[in-house]
């Protein structure tokens, strides 16, 4: 609905200033008490005022607060932080967020292992978070990794077909190719695996099953959005217009 909003619903606007981070539901009381904030022009002294945050002009303090529900962000998200909202040993990346982003509470879309780095997405669009992570869905999530061993032509042709987990499961078929090869003291192979499903640790799973171990995971894609390679590990920016689109969520309010 974007900036028309016309089905938006009026909220407080305490509530509205402070998702903006405008400062706390009390801070933004006093700052009505003094006369800061205006709506449409006219001073608003009331903080539980309703507006409708697409439609009414809101300033505070002769700024004008621009709203948007939604925030889309890419993270390349570094090892060792786990993708978790909350935990009381490790970091998150949430604790990885400016406190602008954080602000607007997103959390991760799916799970990258602690040790996993590359493209995680962070938004506080539940439905869109949904419809990413819907088995039915299946979409494509490409991976590049370092295996130990020497991936070949039959482990292509195995993860094609779907390979059997230790707990039984048969993987969905998964593109596997093989990008290069190092022979040093071990042989490792350096691969790009596409699966469209989301089991735990599949990744690593999946080369388990077929008698090798990922010693470096890097997840470059999930559906048509790629990881910009000139993000720094631990960095996050916000999806361009393009970038919405290619993820479906470019009609729905931001
Ligand atoms: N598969 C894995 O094994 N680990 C991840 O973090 C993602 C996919």
């Amino acid at each position: 609905m974007g900036a028309s909003g016309n089905n938006a619903k009026k909220q407080r606007i305490d509530k509205v200033l402070s998702h903006m981070g405008a400062g706390s539901r009390s801070d933004i009381r006093k700052q009505a008490k003094q006369g800061l904030i205006t709506v449409n022009g006219i001073v608003v002294k009331d903080s539980g005022f309703h507006v409708d945050p697409y439609l009414d002009r809101v300033e505070l303090n002769g700024e004008p607060i621009l709203y948007r529900e939604h925030i889309y962000l890419m993270m390349n998200k570094p090892p060792g932080v786990l993708s978790a909202t909350e935990d009381k040993r490790d970091r998150t990346v949430l604790d990885l967020l400016k406190p602008a982003y954080a602000q607007f509470e997103p959390f991760p879309v799916g799970r990258l292992d602690k040790d996993t780095v590359g493209l995680l997405l962070l938004t506080n669009d539940g439905k869109l978070a949904h419809e990413l992570l819907s088995p039915r869905k299946h979409v494509p999530k490409t991976y590049e990794a370092i295996v130990e061993g020497e991936v070949d032509a039959t482990d292509v042709a195995a993860f094609a077909a779907g390979v059997e987990l230790e707990d039984g499961y048969v993987t969905l078929p998964a593109q596997l190719s093989i990008l290069g090869r190092e022979r040093g003291s071990k042989v490792t192979s350096q691969i790009s695996l596409t699966i469209t499903e989301g089991k735990f640790h599949q990744v690593k799973r999946m080369f388990i099953a077929v008698g090798k171990k990922v010693t470096f995971l890097k997840r470059v894609s999930m559906g048509e959005l790629k990881l910009d390679e000139s993000l720094p590990l631990g960095a996050c920016r916000e999806l361009t217009a393009e970038e919405l689109s290619l993820l479906g969520a470019d009609g729905r309010e931001t």
